[in-house]
């Protein structure tokens, strides 16, 4: 794909180990146009830290309270952030900061929205009740971010097929490889400003 027309700053939010944050960082890594310039995470200890403190991405540790009332909104703007990447995020993200970032907010759910989201769907929860309901598949949805729970316009989403022996791990894994496959080359797609596409 052609490199980004316009340079892109990006801050990636997430809460937990971040092995997607890892995948976004190496994908654009050599490509003109598009920075990683600041790691949001809302948990101290999360494994995302380090990837920051590994790559050299300055970080912050947000508190509840103030993303809630101002969205770190200044912080952002220090930072030149042109577009926000959650990935494994778990908090709600507030319309200060939807509508500080219109269309320019994106979520990976690991799951197939419109199923299987919203408040306490996150991690393994969404996997167990995914498999206690006897779905033959499930997937991933990579959505724009509105100000309600898994929500906005979906981007893209693909599937995986469940097997009898799957259990909550398995059903993670195999959605981590997709989620790993399809991320960082969707945020691309939309930063160069290809529309939402639901392409099972
Ligand atoms: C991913 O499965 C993502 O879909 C969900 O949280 C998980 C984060 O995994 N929202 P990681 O921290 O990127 O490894």
């Amino acid at each position: 794909m052609s490199s980004i027309i316009h340079p892109k700053t990006l801050a990636i939010f997430a809460s937990g180990k971040g092995s997607n944050a890892q995948k976004i960082i190496d994908y654009f890594k050599d490509k003109a146009g598009v920075n990683i310039g600041l790691i949001v995470c809302n948990k101290e200890g999360a494994g995302v830290l380090q990837i920051a403190l590994k790559e050299s991405i300055p970080f912050i540790v947000i508190g509840k309270e103030q993303f809630n009332r101002e969205g770190y909104l200044n912080t952002l703007r220090q930072h030149d952030i042109d577009f926000i990447v959650l990935a494994g995020f778990l908090w709600k993200v507030p319309s200060v900061l939807v509508n500080a970032y219109p269309g320019k907010i994106v979520n990976i759910h690991p799951a197939l929205l419109p199923t299987y989201g919203g408040k306490g769907m996150y991690g393994m929860n969404v996997h167990s009740a995914v498999l206690a309901a006897g779905e033959l598949k499930s997937g991933i949805t990579i959505h724009m971010v509105d100000d309600k729970y898994d929500h906005g316009a979906i981007v893209l989403q693909k599937t995986v097929d469940i097997t009898p022996d799957d259990t909550p791990e398995t059903l993670a894994d195999k959605i981590h490889l997709l989620e790993h496959q399809y991320f960082a080359p969707t945020i691309e797609k939309i930063l160069n400003g290809i529309g939402p596409e639901v392409n099972k």
